[in-house]
């Protein structure tokens, strides 16, 4: 029997940018899908719905597969287009979905892609800004982790979409520089092309087990993959997978100003309790008992012994992404707990990676 898809998104957004609503681009403040019969589902942005075809949702089993390297899973696409030939998609939407006075800019974006992109869970994109560099040449591209699950914002399996934090920093001479590709992804309008490579990356992929434990460390937009893993699991039905495993969050950011999707976290909660925990560190405004910074490594320690029996599991996997100094942090909490079973943390990450269970994408 055909089953039902609900969620809400909304994006507190005070900047946002859609088409004309003559066009059938609707505006971003709110996306909801509503439950309906057979396949087709109601996507409802900015209180406009508009019906989608759904993916075939039959009841899957939600057993424990058998391991298999994600690095031989079939069907994954890497390097479709290239920087010469690139995809020319168009900007959907793009709204700021942190507050006005969070310290930097992040914005959500929605490309048109057409199925020409087949991308999976955990992949990312490569864009290549317009313009020329200092020398004249076409800008390199810039890769970002693709924030939406393989069916995309609008369910269609025709968008991609992206989580971009605006770069602007002052050089060693006072100037303020601003990045190329991430300014140019956030001041895209709706309406415009971009150029789009890839899809590339193999390390982010999802565990093909519904029964998995998946624990998932992001720091600021770091957040995308796990976005579209967390889409996949709570928000549509799937006729090959049903997940049934526990899935934990753990998300750190600089004030509660800059939290990230965070209705859509909550709404997922609501949904599946048993199946969704979600934990925030809020660097500039929360401390531990010792009244040390909330990092994510932070928030980690106080679930230490729980965190520890679950990475004794054989299908516990951990995906980190974001900032690269967040790696080293973990690894202390991790050297700590493993050194208490008398456990070397090095060497037991070195089968964890080669089991695939340990997932790193830090920059
Ligand atoms: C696999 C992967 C996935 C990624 N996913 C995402 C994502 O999902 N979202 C996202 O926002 N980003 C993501 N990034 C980062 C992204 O690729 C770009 O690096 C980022 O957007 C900056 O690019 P830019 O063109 O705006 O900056 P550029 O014009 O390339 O400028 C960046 C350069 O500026 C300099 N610089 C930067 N900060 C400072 C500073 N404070 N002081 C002095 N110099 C500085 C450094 O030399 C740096 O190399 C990802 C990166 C990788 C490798
Ligand atoms: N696939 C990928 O490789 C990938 C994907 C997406 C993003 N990224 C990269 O991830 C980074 C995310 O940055 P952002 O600007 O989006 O994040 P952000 O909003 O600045 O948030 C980052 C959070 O991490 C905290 N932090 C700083 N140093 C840390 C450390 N050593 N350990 C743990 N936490 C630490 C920050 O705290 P304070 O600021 O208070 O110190 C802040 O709370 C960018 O560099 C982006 O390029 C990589």
């Amino acid at each position: 029997m055909a089953t039902a898809v609900t969620s809400t998104v909304s994006f507190p957004s005070s900047k946002s940018a859609s088409l004309p609503s003559r066009t059938s681009i609707i505006s971003p403040e709110r996306i909801s899908f509503k439950k309906v019969p057979l396949h087709y589902r109601d996507v409802s942005v900015g209180g406009r719905v508009v019906s989608v075809r759904a993916q075939v949702t039959t009841e899957a089993p939600a057993k424990k597969v058998e391991k298999e390297s994600k690095k031989m899973e079939e069907g994954v696409v890497v390097n479709k287009y290239k920087p010469k030939e690139p995809y020319v998609g168009r900007c959907l939407l793009n709204t700021k979905i942190t507050a006005d006075d969070a310290p930097g800019e992040t914005w959500h974006m929605v490309f048109s892609t057409d199925g020409e992109v087949p991308y999976r869970e955990g992949q990312s994109i490569g864009v290549i800004a317009d313009g020329i560099d200092k020398n004249g040449k076409p800008h390199k591209l810039r890769l970002y982790s693709i924030a939406s699950s393989a069916l995309g914002d609008f369910g269609d399996s025709k968008t991609v979409s992206l989580c971009v934090k605006r770069l602007v920093y002052t050089n060693d001479k006072g100037e303020v520089v601003k990045g190329v590709c991430s300014n140019f992804l956030c001041d895209l309008k709706p309406g415009y092309e971009v150029k789009i490579t890839g899809p590339v990356g193999k390390e982010m992929l999802m565990p093909k087990d519904p029964t998995a434990t998946i624990i998932m460390l992001a720091t600021g937009t770091g957040i995308a993959p796990f976005r579209s893993f967390l889409w996949k699991m709570f928000f549509e039905k799937h006729d090959d997978y049903k997940f049934n495993g526990l899935a934990w969050l753990f998300l750190g950011v600089p004030t509660s100003s800059s939290l990230l999707y965070k209705e859509e976290f909550e709404k997922m909660k609501e949904k599946a309790p048993e199946n969704f925990r979600l934990d925030f560190a809020v660097s500039r405004e929360q401390t531990n008992e010792k009244g040390e910074k909330m990092y994510i490594q932070t928030r980690m320690a106080q679930y230490a012994e729980e965190l520890w029996e679950l990475l004794k599991k054989d299908n516990t996997y951990v995906y980190m992404c974001g900032l690269k100094g967040m790696e080293k942090g973990i690894d202390e909490i991790m050297l700590s707990l493993a050194a208490r079973d008398g456990i070397d943390w090095l060497d037991y990450k070195k089968k964890l990676k080669k089991a695939e269970q340990w997932n790193v994408e830090v920059y």
